[in-house]
């Protein structure tokens, strides 16, 4: 799994589907040995770790690779990386990388592929978990009116997301310091103020600043509380919200700058629940892409 985009409506559904079941305590293990491993070349705390917890559940080998101690160091290509394992016997990398499309470079390489975030690219599994997130708290898409704030520009998370939710009919409006948007940017939806769009959504998904990913031009010259004042979710503003209105973010969380802090884990958050579904949405992510490849589970 690639590209959110890639997925039919119905694929999602599907994955959605399994995610759900396995939330609800279903259980599957794989038949006969699989060996996988996390090929993480970018920081993690989440999407690493879950998908180390739902490789588990799914009774999979789970083949430690730590980059710092590998080869990579020694300058081995991301090719020459993923043919080794291939080589070796493993049947499926999950890999994080800080160069968009990376995995473009593996066609002639039969192994599965799991996009575990690929520069300002994609994140799939992070939209598949917020997609489960949103669907049981309003068992549906259709017509839902989701706002996404902040870093629009530099996050895999936004991006996928807003053309994902669209496809299945959502309404996707857009907030943060205009110089995080361009026409490209905004094409999967509507910019509002953060004043307004707080009181017209459903959900409020908030997004971290990505400063690792700016040039220096990109730079916002704005202090924390100034950039909380102006683009945060603020108490005042959480109290504008639409009654049954959600909250959201990926995480990590900068506490008192895109978020209060006393509202991270408020009655509207539903932050620490995205990360709960993480595993239930990676275990389908993972059956999924193993059983296009021949591997049966029972
Ligand atoms: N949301 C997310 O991708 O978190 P990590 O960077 O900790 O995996």
């Amino acid at each position: 799994m690639l590209r959110t985009a890639d997925l039919s409506v119905e694929k999602i559904n599907k994955l959605l589907q399994d995610a759900d079941e396995f939330s609800k305590g279903k259980t599957l293990k794989a038949k006969g040995e699989i060996y996988v491993s996390n090929l993480f070349f970018e920081d993690s705390t989440r999407t690493k770790t879950s998908f180390d917890v739902a490789e588990r559940k799914l009774g999979l080998n789970v083949v430690p690779f730590d980059i710092s101690a590998s080869s990579v160091n020694k300058g081995e290509s991301l090719y020459d990386t993923v043919k080794t394992l291939k080589s070796i016997g493993l049947d499926l990398c999950v890999i994080r990388h800080k160069k968009e499309k990376f995995y473009d470079e593996f066609k002639g390489i039969d192994i599965a592929i799991i996009n575990g975030g690929d520069g300002t690219g994609n994140h799939p599994s992070q939209n598949i978990l917020d997609l489960m997130t949103i669907q049981q708290e309003f068992g549906k898409f259709k017509g839902l009116k989701v706002g996404i704030v902040g870093d629009v520009k530099h996050s895999r998370v936004a991006n996928s997301n807003a053309e994902v939710l669209r496809k299945l009919g959502a309404k996707v409006y857009f907030s943060g310091p205009e110089q995080w948007f361009d026409e490209g940017t905004i094409i999967n939806g509507t910019y509002l103020s953060i004043d307004d769009l707080v009181k017209e959504v459903d959900v409020v998904m908030l997004l971290r600043i990505q400063h690792e990913r700016h040039d220096s031009d990109e730079k916002l010259k704005l202090s924390s509380d100034k950039y909380h004042r102006q683009f945060g979710l603020t108490t005042e503003r959480e109290k504008a919200m639409k009654k049954d209105a959600i909250i959201m973010h990926p995480a990590p969380i900068n506490r008192g700058v895109e978020i209060a802090d006393e509202l991270v884990e408020c009655k509207r958050s539903r932050i620490f629940k995205q990360m709960e579904n993480g595993v239930f949405a990676r275990m389908a992510i993972l059956k999924t892409a193993l059983e296009a490849k021949g591997f049966e589970f029972e």
